[in-house]
């Protein structure tokens, strides 16, 4: 085991236990598919490649059109009691925690206006969630208190939330923006065909501060940031910066795919230290995203030691709800950060 996480540690910057080699053993045991080990094992992808490329060169596994322990392998699993991970996700919930047939309408309402939705675009580090993760959200921030007859704000919006949310009639007022235009043209069209008019929308870069009249009067934001540190600090941040005061709350996404645990504890530090804003709810791989199409293009491809499409929505995000307290406060200043500011060691989308 030591010699395998030395060796990886050669190769990447990015932490590595021997739990890492675990997780990713442990994945192998359960499936041959690369996509669903990268899923199974919750180690980013980087590291799963790297873990894996030092597997097979050490003889443990192979790479066929699938990935098979070899006798070698097997020993190795024997010896160190690495089981099968298992996957006993709530069949009804997915794991979301949340009741979706409350809103069975509203998903076909909302399937029917999105079905022909901008699609993705690689510029912009985009991808969007399933219309039921979608779906999911409405009805999870509704049982936290968070909608009805609250003023909300949606700060990037590919998954096309604020849709949902005017569906829903349940917010006094949304506010949505986008630093991308076909997005916020779409939204805008979305509105006039339900007749929804309390909303505002516009075309909005958020490395840019937040202008005043979307600062302090916002009860609940909802954003989905690119998973650098900075990244996390500039959206979430200024989520945090839209909300009235204490007792407000926050929604957003955080990966395993893309971030370590090393990762996370430097975004939880950010949340309790400098935001000062208290961590309510965590749920596992709530947000499911469907695959992109752009997939060749990305690093993660590179990466990957077999060159095939992902067959099942291998990318999850846990969702993080947050509340505000007294002395909780956001993030104001501008960002000069570039392309760094979408990537890291640990990143693969982009
Ligand atoms: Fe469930």
């Amino acid at each position: 085991m030591r010699e395998i996480v030395t060796k990886v540690k050669e190769k990447t910057p990015i932490p590595v236990y021997e739990r890492t080699v675990e997780n990713v053993l442990s994945a192998v045991l359960a499936s041959g598919d690369l996509w669903r080990i990268i899923d199974l094992s919750e180690e980013p992808l980087p590291l799963v490649t790297e873990v894996l490329g030092v597997l097979s060169k050490l003889g443990y596994i192979e790479f066929n059109k699938e990935i098979i322990l070899t006798q070698k392998g097997k020993e190795l699993v024997e010896k160190y009691g690495i089981a099968k991970r298992e996957d006993y996700t709530c069949k009804h919930c997915e794991g979301k925690t949340v009741e979706l047939n409350a809103f069975n309408d509203l998903l076909e309402q909302f399937k029917e206006i999105v079905k022909d939705r901008p699609q993705p675009k690689h510029d912009f580090d985009q991808a969007y969630v399933t219309p039921e993760t979608t779906v999911a959200r409405v009805a999870l921030m509704h049982t936290r208190g968070d909608l009805a007859n609250k003023e909300v704000f949606v700060l990037g919006d590919d998954d096309l939330t604020s849709i949902a949310l005017m569906l829903s009639g349940l917010p006094k007022r949304i506010a949505v923006l986008d630093i991308d235009e076909r997005l916020i043209k779409f939204i805008e069209k979305a509105a006039d065909e339900i007749g929804y008019s309390n909303i505002d929308i516009f075309t909005f870069d958020l490395r840019k501060p937040l202008p005043d009249y979307a600062l302090k009067k916002f009860d609940t934001f909802i954003t989905d940031p690119p998973e650098t540190v900075d990244a996390v600090r500039a959206f979430v941040g200024r989520g945090i910066a839209t909300l009235k005061g204490p007792g407000c709350a926050g929604y957003f996404g955080i990966t395993r795919r893309e971030s370590s645990l090393d990762k996370w504890r430097e975004i939880q530090k950010l949340l309790l230290n400098e935001f000062g804003v208290v961590i309510t709810d965590l749920i596992r791989n709530f947000n499911e995203y469907v695959n992109w199409g752009y997939e060749e293009e990305t690093r993660a491809w590179r990466l990957v030691p077999i060159k095939v499409k992902p067959g099942h929505n291998w990318y999850k995000s846990y969702m993080f709800r947050i509340q505000t307290l007294e002395g909780s406060k956001g993030f104001e200043d501008e960002i000069t950060l570039g392309q760094e500011l979408y990537d890291d060691d640990e990143s693969s989308t982009t």
